[in-house]
């Protein structure tokens, strides 16, 4: 079933450095196989993994300049999807029909986005992405058997730190979550004044308490920001790619203004950590989707975030990776 949400939403699906002028990779978004690749003078390429002729995967086909050739009949397609050439019929014109089903594809922040449908103009903002004074890094994508509306609202959700990232950003014995702020935006809610106590919030070696601000861009898309007394900054923007109803990539995007003794990749190797430890709990969640029928899970105050989230997600009518009841919705 199609979500219209979700189908003319951007999705990541690949890195861009993956994606080499000549490559091909596979990729599964809303449960449609993808072939991505690249000819030596195009942008990245999204289209169906599948060639209009016998129906055959075209990601077992090779490139050949600017054409990606099918690996049964050695028919040629060109960008736009056209099939260009046929081997067995040198003089033959390809009728129009055949033709890939290709999707729109934008490249940001070091990854390859595709959309289904007819997307919104561009992915969401990232302005410290190209900010000179943060450095920046990238962690993912990260195969995850879970919902990817489930991986969100586990971004969301501060109250896990103590035990799934114990020792990292939290402690067992600071497990208070004192009562925070939600608002609705126009891209969803906003929560502020979160306040959890971590190991090492300031990157000084000193515990004490983090304070967290979020906000939700799109149904798969969020980003939290921590401010440091002394007004720096670290800014996260994550996306969860829904490959299928029960399966999800994991992408964050990290921004920082004060780690400076600190790498590129030691950056990504501890989000790397972060988000291996949050896959391990996410896969074990039963059920995979995200229950919006409010009764299969019960709430605490500190699920405020959730529960905003899970009423957003109803208006908005998102349905792909939920679970609903077949009756009337209790909000
Ligand atoms: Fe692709 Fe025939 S199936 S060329
Ligand atoms: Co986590």
């Amino acid at each position: 079933m199609i979500d219209p949400i979700l189908w003319n939403d951007w999705h990541p699906v690949a890195r861009s450095a993956d994606l080499k002028p000549g490559t091909i990779l596979r990729s599964r978004l809303l449960g449609t196989d993808l072939v991505l690749w690249r000819g030596q003078n195009t942008g990245a390429i999204a289209w169906e993994d599948r060639c209009p002729h016998r129906s055959v995967q075209l990601s077992n086909g090779t490139v050949v300049n600017n054409t990606l050739v099918c690996p049964y009949h050695g028919l040629a397609y060109n960008s736009a999807g056209q099939c260009v050439k046929v081997p067995a019929h040198p003089n033959y014109v390809p009728p129009k029909q055949a033709c890939v089903k290709s999707f729109a594809v934008q490249e940001q922040y070091g990854v390859v986005f595709v959309a289904l449908g007819n997307p919104p103009t561009s992915v969401a903002p990232f302005p410290e992405w190209n900010d000179p004074t943060f450095q920046t890094y990238l962690s993912g994508g990260h195969y995850c058997r879970c919902s990817g509306l489930r991986a969100i609202e586990n971004f969301l959700d501060v109250a896990h730190f103590p035990f799934v990232h114990a020792g990292i950003l939290g402690e067992p014995s600071q497990p208070v979550i004192e009562d925070y702020e939600v608002h609705s935006i126009d891209t969803g809610i906003y929560m502020k004044n979160i306040q959890v106590w971590q190991p090492d919030p300031d990157g000084t070696g000193q515990g004490g308490i983090a304070t967290y601000e979020y906000w939700t861009l799109r149904p798969l898309t969020a980003a939290l920001m921590k401010k440091r007394e002394d007004g720096q900054t670290m800014v996260l923007l994550t996306y969860m790619t829904p490959v299928s109803e029960e399966e999800c990539l994991g992408w964050v995007w990290g921004a920082l203004n004060y780690a400076h003794h600190l790498s590129e990749a030691e950056m990504e190797a501890f989000q790397d950590e972060v988000m291996l430890q949050d896959v391990g709990n996410l896969e074990s969640h039963r059920p995979k989707r995200l229950p919006l029928d409010g009764q299969t899970e019960f709430h605490l105050p500190s699920d405020r975030a959730s529960l905003a989230y899970r009423k957003w997600l109803k208006q908005l009518g998102v349905t792909y990776g939920t679970l609903r009841s077949s009756t009337t919705i209790v909000v």
